[in-house]
């Protein structure tokens, strides 16, 4: 690809877009926009992932502001669909056009300004309504009958689709008044649709679909399909409305709704009506906040002045209206480089490749492996280590590799080989399903999750060392944690020759297990991207497993240092250990935590002490600073640490200030606090406890405790 290096270090925002040095690189630019935007609007797959198109759009934009002189005809920046040219033999009856896009409030006040500026008065009022990710449509309807439909095209003229999207659900074929008039608006393909269109698809010998606008693109256009790919629709706009009327926008939508055609306000996200721009930048985050669990793909918001009077003094460019603007929010699909493929097996067996990444950033989440869902799928789509892929984040959905851009593929590429024998325990493969599975079952990590489930660290079961558990699996005794609780002395006497009195021991230490609270429980089940901290976290803020079970991702992310990606990691693991976490409580395992902190466990005093080393005697959290590097974090890692120490983190030296960490580069913090006769622990130190903490050893924090901070009283 022309330019590729280049164009993928440029900053979205056209404010900040770096204008191109060369005529040469302009008119290149132009050319892949436009073949970009000949794929996007033709929906034959995703060309170019949206940030490099906006990317690029902001740099040709900056170089035509720049060099008006180089300027070509038919420039995308001016011209609808980017000039790609895709012409149907339709024509619009008024011509379909854009939207200018913003990507940030400052973006947002600046074009609100403009308008009030057009209006020369300040607008009435705007709404705000998800920018659904999809393909634009025009629906006529003739005496209330759907006749005919039609793709936006190069905005003069589209395709004619009526077959296809007559399909779309939220399109009724006749509306509840005989009107004549044309609905507009986005057809899509829903979260859940797109995975059924794709099972349909894979099932008929066809690749799969790489992104749910190309599936709607693809499904919107198929002639002559054997199978027929779910379709939806939202109403975003209404022409052909008596203009005496002056209706608004939110009027004219709630009176396409009384028709019965479905309209984005009805989309969940709502069309809130707001008075000023802050209102509208509210509005936005909230959007912004609960997209992802709206079951489709929104990419922006988009915010139009509301009444008829606005919106016609404001009017519109050749390219796109004045009165609306698109908020862009950051794409959920992105490209980066697949660093290598990994086969993991699961708690059950299930084996998966898993695709490790450079490190992307998509939808504010850092996105370093996902999913490539089984063997068949990695073939069919194609991807090697060292392509550059495609990488979706949407909904609920685990990050997935959906393709790779086979033009750049490196020629030293390799295929990837499957494994032909367990990669955990070397057993056979079960391939008769798609998901391959090891044949042994949930026996195959049987050993790995008792250990975790028994360690010091978790259940704290005495005398239920790998010896013993090796034993217990090997007879097939044990296969989960829970099947600890059934076992007794007779079935245990016989293995290892074990006496009566030890035999009884253990049974004994086992059954006491069942009184550790929630946290200890949570932390032996050993939820994938939880460790020991952030499971006592989840149990103390939920307090009781059925809590924690009912918990929406929602729930989970407002538990300190869950994120979007762990939240849905979490709540997906904790699906997949529902019968084994059943089974313990049905075997009486205590599933509840207890809400002092400093009586965290039952069985061992010192756990409140690991859990929270940074407390005051009183239990408070005690105030920290810390100044300077500390060895292997970074400043909001070691702040972070202090709060899972217990402590609080704050960001200047006073009175109030129980202990300051000082390392490396340090400055007048420091000083300050010697001066204050205020703790000072050396940062080494510091990063010495986190890590006796994390390891749980009490032994180890108390003494690095003492050697910094005075004994209490
Ligand atoms: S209003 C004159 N509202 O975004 C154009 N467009 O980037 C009026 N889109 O062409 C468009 N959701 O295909 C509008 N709620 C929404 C939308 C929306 C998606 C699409 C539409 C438009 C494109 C502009």
């Amino acid at each position: 690809m022309l330019f590729m290096g280049a164009i993928m270090s440029t900053t979205v925002d056209p404010a900040h877009a770096a204008a191109f040095d060369s005529r040469a690189d302009y008119t290149a630019a132009v050319e892949r926009v436009r073949a970009a935007a000949s794929d996007y609007y033709s929906g034959s797959n995703l060309a170019m992932d949206d940030a490099v198109y906006d990317a690029l759009m902001a740099r040709i934009a900056a170089t035509e502001a720049a060099r008006p002189e180089w300027t070509v005809e038919e420039s995308p920046t001016e011209t609808v669909g980017a000039g790609g040219g895709v012409v149907g033999d339709v024509p619009h009856t008024t011509p379909m056009l854009s939207l200018d896009n913003v990507f940030d409030a400052d973006g947002l006040r600046k074009w609100a300004a403009r308008l009030d500026r057009i209006l020369t008065r300040p607008a009435a009022g705007y709404t705000v309504e998800p920018k659904i990710d999809g393909l634009a449509i025009s629906a006529r309807y003739v005496a209330g009958d759907l006749t005919q439909v039609i793709t936006r095209g190069d905005g003069r003229a589209g395709e004619d689709v009526t077959g296809q999207a007559r399909r779309a659900v939220g399109l009724p074929h006749r509306l509840t008044s005989p009107v004549t008039l044309e609905v507009r608006g986005e057809v899509f393909m829903t979260e859940a649709d797109f995975a059924l269109a794709n099972e349909l698809r894979t099932g008929h010998g066809e690749p799969p679909f790489a992104h749910p606008r190309s599936a709607a693109a693809g499904t919107l256009r198929a002639v002559d399909r054997a199978y027929a790919a779910p379709l939806s629709f939202f109403a975003y706009a209404v022409h052909g409305l008596d203009p005496a009327e002056h209706l608004s926008h939110s009027g004219a939508m709630a009176y396409v709704a009384s028709l019965g055609v479905t309209t984005t306000a009805e989309s969940g996200a709502g069309m809130p009506l707001c008075a000023t721009i802050d209102e509208v930048v509210a509005a936005i985050d909230t959007l912004n906040e609960g997209r992802l669990t709206l079951g489709f793909g929104v990419d922006g918001a988009v915010v139009k002045a509301d009444t008829d009077a606005d919106r016609v003094d404001a009017g519109s460019s050749s390219r796109a209206p004045r009165w609306g603007i698109a908020f862009k929010f950051p794409a959920d699909t992105r490209t980066t480089t697949l660093l290598s493929i990994e086969v993991q097996v699961g708690r059950t067996g299930v084996i998966t490749p898993v695709a490790v990444l450079e490190p992307v950033q998509i939808s504010g989440v850092t996105v370093t492996s996902a999913t490539l869902h089984n063997f068949d799928d990695l073939e069919r789509r194609n991807v090697r280590a060292g392509d550059t892929v495609f990488v979706r984040r949407a909904g609920d959905v685990i990050p997935e590799v959906t393709g790779a851009k086979l033009d750049e593929r490196p020629e030293t590429s390799e295929l990837f080989t499957p494994p032909t024998e367990c990669p955990r325990c070397g057993g056979e493969i079960d391939r008769s399903q798609k998901r391959w599975r090891c044949t042994r079952g949930r026996a195959c990590g049987a050993h790995e999750s008792l250990a975790y489930y028994t360690a010091r660290t978790s259940m704290d079961i005495e005398g239920l060392g790998d010896k013993i558990i090796d034993l217990l699996v090997r007879a097939g005794l044990v296969t989960d944690p829970a099947d600890l609780y059934d076992l007794d002395v007779t079935t245990l006497k016989p293995l290892d020759r074990m006496g009566d009195v030890s035999a009884g021991k253990l049974v004994a230490s086992i059954q006491a297990s069942k009184a550790q609270p929630l946290s200890r429980v949570v932390t032996g089940l050993g939820l994938r991207m939880t460790g020991r901290s952030m499971s006592r976290r989840l149990a103390r803020h939920f307090t009781t497993m059925d809590a924690l079970l009912a918990a929406t991702i929602e729930d989970l992310q407002t538990v300190e240092g869950v994120g979007p990606e762990r939240a849905v990691t979490i709540a997906a693991e904790l699906v997949e250990l529902r019968p084994i976490i059943d089974k313990l409580t049905a075997r009486g395992v205590n599933m509840t935590e207890p809400t002092d902190p400093t009586a965290a466990s039952t069985t061992s005093p010192s756990d409140a002490e690991t859990a929270a080393p940074l407390r005051k005697p009183d239990g408070k959290p005690m105030t920290v600073v810390v100044t300077g590097a500390v060895p292997g974090l970074t400043r909001d890692e070691g702040n972070e640490a202090v709060e899972r120490l217990g402590g609080k983190s704050a960001g200047s030296v006073s009175k109030r200030t129980d202990l300051v960490v000082v390392g490396e580069g340090a400055g007048s913090k420091a000083t300050k606090a010697e001066d204050l006769g205020i703790p000072i622990m050396p940062a080494e130190r510091f990063a010495a406890l986190l890590t006796a903490h994390n390891d749980g050893d009490t032994v180890q924090v108390a003494a690095l405790l003492e050697e910094s901070l005075p004994t209490p009283a």
